[in-house]
């Protein structure tokens, strides 16, 4: 279990020691060594995904990201709450990747909702875009940092980021960006991959967090959203590698 405190600790000492991320604390006695791992710049992180945009569908393929993503979505109340909304809900998809979770969600989705998504690379949006008009998506796109979205306050009645915080040295301000574009009543909806095996191999390619289920919950918290709730995921022969999370934004 790790305490909340322990989260706003985590944090804050990414913040100060320079956009760091946290990466595995071990307690010998009365000592704590955590060892964190300086992030990819936010530039160095758009061209390597530039890099692998050709091959993500194969990686989507491979941890059966559409369907590993139904499952929270339903157990959310998201799907239900976007039927109510008229004329058409407003989705926001940021890090959209090639388009998995918004596909997903609009599997589920009785009537179209009106999806825009954001990503730093190019070339994943030139992915996101093909793939999500091929799932009969006519998204609006934009090449965007999820921590400055292009967007009005309180415009979107779901926003959501598959994969994407953990890349962050401070996730919680990405939070923040993403409630600021959420309408009062409308929900936010992440998948991060959690401490696992699998977990650490990320890490140690991408420079991520793994981030538990305390510490997820601690931020919705933390960003004073209400109705907090959260499931593993299973990524394909991955396993229950990530955790979805989802809260709503008070009336
Ligand atoms: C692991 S992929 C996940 C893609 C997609 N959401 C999915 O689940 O398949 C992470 C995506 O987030 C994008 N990304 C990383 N940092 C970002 C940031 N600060 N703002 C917006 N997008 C970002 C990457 O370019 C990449 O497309």
């Amino acid at each position: 279990m790790t305490p909340p405190e322990k989260n706003a600790h985590d944090a804050s000492h990414a913040a100060a020691v320079g956009q760091a991320i946290p990466m595995t604390t071990r307690r010998f006695g009365s000592w704590e060594v955590l060892i964190s791992r300086r992030v990819l710049s936010s530039a160095d992180l758009a061209s390597r995904y530039d890099a692998v945009s050709g091959k993500w569908a194969r990686t989507a393929r491979r941890f059966r990201l559409n369907a590993a993503y139904c499952k929270p979505l339903l157990a959310s109340q998201i799907v239900i709450d976007l039927m109510q909304v008229q004329p058409q809900a407003r989705v926001l998809d940021c890090g959209v990747g090639n388009g998995s979770l918004s596909i997903a969600l609009n599997s589920l989705l009785r009537d179209p909702a009106d999806f825009h998504a954001i990503d730093t690379s190019a070339e994943m949006l030139v992915q996101a875009k093909s793939a999500m008009q091929h799932a009969g998506l006519d998204p609006d796109l934009q090449q965007a940092d999820v921590l400055s979205l292009p967007y009005q306050d309180q415009s979107f009645d779901v926003v959501m980021a598959a994969h994407v915080l953990e890349h962050l040295p401070d996730p919680q301000l990405a939070l923040a960006e993403m409630v600021r574009v959420l309408k009062p009543g409308g929900m936010v909806f992440l998948c991060v991959t959690r401490p696992s095996l699998f977990g650490a191999l990320v890490q140690l390619l991408w420079r991520t967090w793994a981030i538990s289920d305390q510490e997820g919950i601690a931020w919705l918290n933390a960003s004073q959203l209400v109705d907090v709730g959260y499931q593993p995921v299973r990524l394909g022969s991955a396993g229950f590698a990530s955790n979805a999370f989802w809260a709503r934004r008070s009336l």
